[in-house]
């Protein structure tokens, strides 16, 4: 089906200036100061959306939306890395690079948008969104194939040449999956201010038939949904999604059941995946263990490190499973392989955080760490507890944890993180735990994610703090707090 034609050497010797670009910036955006020592980042240049997430042929894939050329925002080729264990990436060449007429490269069109990877008999199928700006069709969706799991063909002409009608807002990032004997796939759009999610339906993945709506917003959840995957967890299918225009949030799930003869999905409930500002594009993926996986963009559209050149930019999240609980609620986890990233334990006894007073645990700097801590708060108390991070006295820079009681609630605070955007988050507590709090954060060079009592809710902030300070500062006030158990683990560097 696809073959080595003239358009497919063109599309190689494209992919192959992208690498060379990429080796190019190297030597400069290796040695940039925020680089991350344990999460996925580009080798050089842009990098936003998860793309194609899938274990192939006993290996993860993950693939993402570069600009290889430099650290901004350019023209979209798909970066490639593969793992063993979720944890340890390999670079691979670039995957995707705009080549043809409907990417139009050549004509400052913006190339190889996001989508997602299937296994069909053995061959790596890549199903992409080819966007340029003012043509029409804007977007069409594409295919690529590759039995090697590296080098892609590309299917000699889009597989859908258009939106089913006009006057939509987006016709993009195609999400497929199998479903008994037919592919499946979602597409994020939106009309007349309601983000809105389209289903067709294949038998090959080269001829696809529309097969409608299948729930769009109820008004207040933005007017076009990017990256929606919709998939199977428990007797229950999930659907995530990245609204634009949402006041609330910038990510979103809905929990409910899918008729796949009527094509169309009915939400039970509701909420936020992420309640920090940089969770965004959220891919999800079920591997051979049985796991249903997500990793999603650690950064934001517009954030102010994104509108410097600084020869890279992007990283991913930590892979998480998504679990669905007795309770029907979605949690998230760091997966289990994190756990192989740590060093060496320093564990504190329990202890009564006094009233007022500080205490610091103090801890080793330029070194990426992850902390769990279990705490206990009188309920006949009203008050907080302040968890300093990243802290430089010179700079007076720190990342700020509060836990705040009434109402009961968790903030993350970057006012005063560094160079990176100052922002309040707010995560909203359930009530009925007996005062317990558990929090477990990952802190690295350039940034925080927290998990809350057992991943019910997870907050996920960029920081771009001078240095890599390694203690942490308690605080309780307004009454004490009795602190459980604290754990500090230094986490090993995945990159040489
Ligand atoms: C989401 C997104 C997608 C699009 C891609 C372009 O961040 O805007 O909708 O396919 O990024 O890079």
């Amino acid at each position: 089906m696809t073959n080595g034609t003239k358009g497919n050497t063109r599309h190689q010797e494209m992919v192959q200036q992208a690498d060379q670009a990429v080796e190019a910036l190297f030597p400069q955006a290796g040695r940039e100061k925020f680089r991350l020592g344990y999460h996925f980042m580009p080798r050089a240049g842009w990098m936003n959306d998860p793309n194609g997430l899938i274990h192939f042929q006993g290996e993860y894939h993950l693939f993402y939306q570069h600009h290889p050329y430099s650290g901004m925002n350019g023209p979209m080729h798909w970066g490639h890395a593969k793992s063993g264990d979720l944890i340890h990436w390999e670079h691979l060449p670039v995957a995707l690079a705009p080549s043809e007429a409907w990417e139009l490269a050549e004509q400052g069109g913006m190339g190889c948008w996001s989508g997602s990877a299937v296994d069909h008999d053995g061959t790596l199928t890549l199903i992409y969104t080819a966007h340029a700006d003012g043509r029409k069709p804007e977007e069409v969706q594409c295919l690529a194939e590759s039995t090697d799991g590296v080098v892609f063909l590309k299917h000699p002409r889009p597989v859908i040449a258009g939106a089913p009608e006009e006057g939509i807002a987006g016709f993009r990032d195609p999400k497929v999956w199998r479903h008994g004997e037919m592919w499946y796939m979602v597409l994020g759009s939106g009309k007349a201010g309601r983000g809105r999610i389209l289903l067709y339906q294949s038998h090959n993945l080269l001829d696809w038939e529309y097969k409608g709506v299948p729930v769009e917003s109820d008004g207040s959840e933005g007017d076009m949904w990017e990256c929606p995957d919709l998939f199977p967890l428990g007797d229950k299918h999930v659907l995530i999604l990245s609204p634009m225009n949402m006041a609330q949030s910038k990510n979103w799930y809905m929990i409910g059941s899918m008729d796949y003869e009527a094509g169309i999905f009915t939400p039970e409930s509701k909420g936020r995946l992420d309640w920090g500002p940089d969770f965004y594009a959220a891919q999800s993926f079920p591997d051979h263990r049985g796991r249903r996986l997500v990793m999603g963009w650690m950064d934001r559209w517009g954030s102010r490190m994104s509108l410097q050149d600084r020869s890279w930019y992007g990283a991913m999240t930590l892979p998480r499973e998504l679990r669905l609980t007795e309770k029907g609620e979605l949690v998230f986890l760091p997966v289990a392989e994190a756990e192989g990233l740590r060093g060496q334990e320093r564990r504190w006894d329990s202890r009564v955080l006094e009233d007022g007073a500080a205490w610091i645990a103090a801890g080793e700097d330029g070194q990426g760490f992850e902390w769990m801590g279990e705490f206990c708060f009188p309920d006949t108390e009203a008050g907080e507890l302040e968890i300093a991070m990243l802290q430089t006295e010179e700079s007076g820079e720190e990342t700020l944890l509060r836990y705040e009681s009434e109402p009961r609630r968790l903030v993350l605070d970057t006012c005063k993180a560094g160079i990176g955007d100052a922002d309040i988050s707010t995560a909203e507590l359930p009530l009925s735990r007996g005062g317990r709090l558990r929090l477990r954060v990952y802190v690295d060079r350039s940034s925080i994610e927290v998990f809350v009592n057992d991943g019910e809710q997870v907050m996920t902030s960029r920081v771009y703090p001078s240095r890599l300070a390694g203690s942490l500062r308690f605080t309780s006030k307004g009454g004490s707090v009795s602190l459980e158990s604290l754990s500090v683990w230094t986490l090993e560097a995945i990159w040489p």
